[in-house]
């Protein structure tokens, strides 16, 4: 475009964090015990065998990191509820020391003049609903999750209009029941698009409860979208990113928006056995159960060829930072993902791509129709404490400043954008990858070895995205 329409005046310009990622206070206040608390114990699972235990002690920080909120000028901040907070059995009798603690930050949050969004699951299951019946594996959960949801609609939903159901269906299921990198741990086809049919369920179930307790909010789930690209024009590879855009984005994306499984990948599922057991009801409960927006993670896109020789496994993932160790991956037949050679990857291998943010919105305005929150993006990367206290992470600056440049552009384009939330505020604990994947605008002075002062610090791009928000992006 030769000019630019403005993002709206009520954009909300924000940023994302993850209960498990930030709090720590791991059994502080009656807290129960969640999925990670155990996995992240295992001997081998993650980077230096870093947990959440204190992480960056957000739970007994959070005035202050909401008041660093509050100096940037962040119109809105997304973050998770430790389910295990509320109810530390998963069910059962309310934790009121749980609640009380995120009433505590959604108040601090707006006196701050900052829009409260919560995601309700970002993946810590309750342990003790994984004992029991195997968590998102039994037909139990869709019952124990609107429960939760209800709680929190109806304790917090006087103050809080902006929801997430499920954060990244596609990757807790998939990196929990096909690859095993995730709690339970399973490697299991079968089990996966099993437990995800529930999970769906779930989701369903907790939006269309969500209308009658916060009927003036808006709610919907939080996908992991990377848009397929066809590797080269040959036919045979725009068939395989067809295929790869079905069974990677659309099998999440058109039954949120649809209650529909997309029909190629439900024959070729359904041919092998492997289709998800469907019984009465469920298909009017996933067609009732229609979010407001679409939520999206935008991280990376995906090259994809044909795959007649059956690169059968999931990606191996760098965990060390160690740029190099991209592995192909797919599904026999149908599609492998290749390295995209016209784009730069960060040290872990993820291809950056602006660009490809606003193909993302443009798929989802011309398939779904639905206005779009970017609930994430932003840049892992090693950052560097200088002398002063001071962290120059022009990277990252670059890196936001690029994709805020293709969101106007999507903008321009006609699509509907709410928001936009970096990922993250404060540094965090990534997942698998510990401390040293920093994705922050305040620097945690932690690493895995030690947790040293926690001290909060503000990086360069504080500054930069202060004044973006300020102009409205103006300045973009
Ligand atoms: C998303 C998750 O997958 O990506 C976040 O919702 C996560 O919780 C983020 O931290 C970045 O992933 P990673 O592996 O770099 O921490």
């Amino acid at each position: 475009h030769t000019t630019l329409d403005s993002f709206p005046e009520n954009f909300l310009w924000g940023s994302a964090s993850a209960a498990y990622q930030i709090e720590g206070g791991w059994d502080q206040d009656a807290k129960g015990p969640s999925v990670w608390d155990s996995f992240t114990k295992i001997p081998g699972k993650t980077f230096k065998g870093t947990n959440g235990d204190v992480a960056v002690d957000h739970y007994n920080h959070f005035k202050l990191d909401v008041a660093l909120m509050g100096e940037m000028g962040l119109k809105a901040y997304r973050f998770s509820i430790a389910w295990s907070r509320i109810y530390p059995e998963g069910r059962g009798e309310i934790n009121e020391q749980g609640i009380a603690f995120y009433n505590n930050l959604i108040n601090e949050l707006i006196k701050h003049n900052i829009t409260p969004i919560i995601t309700v699951y970002h993946w810590d299951l309750p342990e003790a609903l994984q004992k029991e019946y195997g968590g998102w594996e039994s037909r139990n959960i869709i019952e124990d999750f609107n429960n939760y949801c209800m709680t929190l609609y109806e304790r917090f939903g006087d103050r809080v209009k902006d929801w997430i159901t499920l954060n990244e269906q596609n990757i807790f299921i998939s990196h929990g029941y096909l690859e095993g990198s995730h709690p339970p741990g399973v490697q299991d086809k079968k089990r996966m698009y099993q437990a995800n049919h529930i999970a769906n369920l779930a989701n369903a179930k907790a939006i269309k409860s969500f209308k009658s307790y916060v009927s003036d909010g808006k709610i919907g789930p939080s996908f992991a979208y990377g848009p397929a690209y066809p590797y080269s024009s040959h036919p045979e590879s725009v068939l395989a990113a067809e295929n790869a855009e079905e069974f990677v984005n659309h099998w999440w994306m058109d039954i949120y928006c649809f209650g529909k499984y997309p029909e190629a990948a439900w024959r070729y599922l359904e041919e092998r056995g492997l289709a998800p057991e469907i019984k009465e009801g469920d298909m009017e409960l996933l067609a009732e159960g229609k979010p407001d927006f679409m939520g999206i993670n935008y991280y990376q896109t995906g090259a994809y060829e044909k795959n007649a020789d059956g690169v059968l496994k999931g990606a191996k993932e760098n965990h060390d930072g160690k740029k190099g160790n991209f592995t192909e991956s797919g599904v026999k037949g149908l599609y492998k993902r290749k390295r995209n050679t016209y784009v730069d990857t960060t040290n872990w291998d993820w291809e950056i791509d602006p660009m490809g943010l606003r193909i993302a919105l443009r798929r989802i305005t011309s398939r779904y129709g639905l206005p779009v929150l970017i609930t994430e993006n932003g840049l892992g990367a090693f950052d560097e404490l200088e002398k002063g206290d001071s962290i120059n992470d022009d990277y990252r600056i670059a890196y936001i400043e690029s994709h805020l440049r293709q969101c106007r552009e999507a903008i321009t384009d006609g699509v509907e954008l709410l928001g936009y939330c970096t990922w993250s505020f404060t540094d965090l604990l990534s997942w698998l990858n510990g401390y040293q994947k920093r994705y922050g605008f305040i620097y945690i002075n932690r690493d895995e070895d030690s947790e040293k002062d926690l001290r909060r610090i503000k990086k360069k791009s504080f500054y930069w995205y202060k004044s973006v928000i300020e102009n409205n992006g103006e300045n973009l």
